[in-house]
């Protein structure tokens, strides 16, 4: 170790400051080698005759940032460029890397590599949904469940001037539920889901109906419950709970749900 003590004068105007930055120069450790094995769900639409297969490549933790898509980064960087998957904030902010990881549907960038534990890990694409590619799926359904709801504000009387107001009590009925993500974690873990898709709505895009039904500034809610009231679109939900117990982002979307069924018996 040795340090350096730089000293810096310098002036503005007709004021003179003088600093002393005290630099130490550590002597690069090279930490051992952590070898863990990622076998990673591999599927090319372009070779449509060759069967889904698990892939295993093997990277050095001590060469990779802590999470799981740091190491997927690093593989599609330095291993093998055709690894196909979503990312983009890299902060569990977009939802774009929500995958199956050891079992459990998550976000990349938020789920910490094992670095203890299992010496494998099994990376899926999100489960019971088409895939585009790799750990690509296609979302387009989920998409076109979401604008079903009309995920806007709707007054027919807005306020002659300035902005609608909300006391800060009304506001507050919107927590937990404007900070979803959309990314699908929730929805892809319930078995409702899983087997009625083409009906039922799933608990994300159900949440997001109850968020516009909750807020006193929107006019449309006696509509928007009107629109779930039969057999498939809300009615499939079985209160079974692996949708909370999934999402990354540690909302409940089963205790929206079951709010908005409440209402809509006693209202
Ligand atoms: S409720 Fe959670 S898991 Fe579901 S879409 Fe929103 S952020 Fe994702
Ligand atoms: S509570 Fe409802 S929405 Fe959530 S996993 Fe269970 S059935 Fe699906
Ligand atoms: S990269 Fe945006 S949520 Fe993971």
């Amino acid at each position: 170790m040795q340090s350096i003590l730089a000293q810096t004068r310098f002036s503005v105007g007709r004021r003179a400051f003088s600093t002393s930055v005290a630099r130490w120069q550590a002597v690069p450790q090279q930490k051992p080698v952590l070898m863990k094995e990622f076998k990673i769900y591999r599927w090319n639409p372009d070779q449509p005759e060759k069967k889904p297969e698990l892939q295993s490549y093997k990277i050095d933790l001590n060469q990779t940032g802590p999470m799981i898509l740091d190491a997927l980064i690093k593989i599609k960087n330095e291993m093998d460029p055709t690894l196909t998957f979503r990312r983009s904030c890299r902060e569990g902010i977009c939802g774009s890397c929500a995958m199956n990881i050891d079992g459990q549907n998550t976000l990349a960038c938020l789920c910490r590599i094992d670095r203890e534990g299992s010496t494998n890990t099994k990376i899926y694409p999100l489960p019971h949904m088409y895939v585009v590619k790799d750990l690509v799926p296609d979302m387009t359904l989920f998409y076109k469940q979401y604008k079903s709801i009309q995920p806007w504000l709707q007054n027919d009387k807005p306020p002659a001037e300035g902005e609608f107001l909300q006391s800060p009590e009304d506001r507050r009925k919107l927590d937990g539920m404007y900070e979803c993500i959309l990314c699908a974690c929730c929805s892809t873990s319930c078995p409702s889901y899983w087997w009625n898709q083409d009906e039922y709505l799933g608990p994300a895009t159900l949440m997001q109906a109850y968020r516009w039904i909750a807020d006193s500034r929107d006019s449309h809610g006696a509509e928007r419950m009107e629109k779930l009231q039969n057999e498939m679109s809300l009615y499939r939900c079985h209160t079974i709970f692996n949708c909370s117990r999934t999402c990354p982002k540690g909302l409940n979307p089963a205790a929206a749900i079951a709010k908005m069924k409440l209402e809509m018996a006693t209202d």
